[in-house]
């Protein structure tokens, strides 16, 4: 059996991941830019997650390579580049793996796996989930800042490389529904939009209430739209997703002391969407709120809250606002609510 994982897109979540991995002892193969690879040929890397563990990986303890060549001696690829990457990634390894590699996207939304199916089209291609966040705090060292198990599609494949990720501290949780918890997740990653827009760090931008009353639009709209496709959210958090927007309105005394575990964040922590505006990226935005705005489709109805922020998120892409304040966000939601555009 080919025991070696291949991570494609080594950033936050790729160096984390596979790190952790070969820390565990699996053999690792980091795909990713060159000058990601050299800091990890000068520094290591060094993992850290919120209860404490540190872990250390020197750089002769994995393989880092920039060109998808380097995946084709791997029995399971992990995608972690972002999503508007995918197709380029799906591309680049399709001449690459042989028929029985196993790969697993580890990317937000839900339309990742099924774009890398059209590419990989003899390979097993499942959708999973990470639940938790990284941030790459530079010179090799990832820090893993909340809670959470890694959660995939079962597949009898995935049984030959369930002892790696067990004896990495990050045991995979399988699951015959996994769409359930991608869902969940996608509601959760709603706010990342607004905290882009808002231009805050996240803990600053849950702290004010008007920012919140936008993701509660943002959410109340995506689980109507679930409820009548008859999907069910997983329940990702202590509170069950039907019950966060109503949180999410509360006055900020009161939300201050009910949520202090959505705020306990660090306190520079900002969304990867608001670090991808800042670095010129095209965002994910379109495979989040998009989603939504995809969903009222099907259903011949319309989603005027996400469909607004698509359309802010986009124009702030090229330039637009980036900076929006709280109450003027809220009215532009509302008004689009209202048929006002
Ligand atoms: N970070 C988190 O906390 C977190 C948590 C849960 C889920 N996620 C999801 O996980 C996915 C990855 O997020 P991330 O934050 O880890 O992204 P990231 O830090 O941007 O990492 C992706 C890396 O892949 C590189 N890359 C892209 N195309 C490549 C190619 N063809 N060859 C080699 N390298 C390539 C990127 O380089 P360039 O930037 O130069 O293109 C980047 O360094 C996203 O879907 C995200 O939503 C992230």
């Amino acid at each position: 059996m080919n025991d070696r994982v291949c991570v494609f897109g080594a950033g936050s979540i790729g160096c984390y991941v596979g790190g952790r991995l070969a820390a565990g002892g699996a053999p690792v193969t980091l795909i990713g830019r060159e000058r990601i690879g050299r800091e990890i040929a000068e520094y290591g890397l060094h993992l850290t997650d919120w209860q404490g563990t540190r872990l250390d990986v020197a750089s002769d303890g994995l393989r880092y390579a920039t060109g998808p060549e380097a995946a084709a001696d791997a029995g399971l690829v992990l995608i972690t580049v972002k999503s508007a990457d995918t197709d380029a990634a799906g591309t680049a390894l399709a001449s690459v793996l042989d028929d029985d590699t196993v790969v697993v996207s580890f990317q937000n939304g839900l339309g990742n796996a099924p774009q890398l199916k059209r590419h990989l089209t003899r390979q097993v291609v499942l959708a999973g989930m990470v639940p938790f966040n990284v941030v790459n705090r530079g010179r090799g060292a990832f820090h893993q800042g909340s809670e959470g198990t890694l959660e995939v599609e079962r597949h009898s494949a995935l049984a030959a490389f369930e002892p790696a990720f067990a004896a990495a501290g990050l045991p995979l949780a399988q699951q015959s529904d996994l769409r359930a918890v991608q869902w969940a997740k996608l509601l959760l990653n709603l706010n990342n939009s607004v905290n882009a827009l808002s231009g805050l760090p996240l803990k600053e931008q849950l702290s004010m209430r008007d920012f919140r009353r936008c993701v509660s639009l943002a959410q109340e709209e995506a689980l109507r739209l679930l409820d009548h496709a008859s999907i069910r959210p997983a329940r990702l958090t202590p509170l069950p997703p039907r019950w966060i927007p109503k949180l999410l309105c509360l006055p900020d005394w009161l939300f201050s002391r009910l949520a202090n575990r959505m705020l306990a964040i660090d306190p520079l922590a900002r969304s990867s969407m608001w670090e991808d505006l800042e670095a010129g990226r095209r965002t994910e935005v379109d495979w989040l709120n998009g989603e939504i705005v995809r969903l009222a489709r099907t259903q011949g109805r319309e989603a005027p809250v996400n469909t607004r922020l698509l359309a802010l998120v986009r124009a702030a892409e090229t330039g637009g606002e980036r900076h929006w304040r709280g109450a003027a966000l809220l009215a532009e939601l509302r008004q689009a609510v209202a048929g006002g555009g």
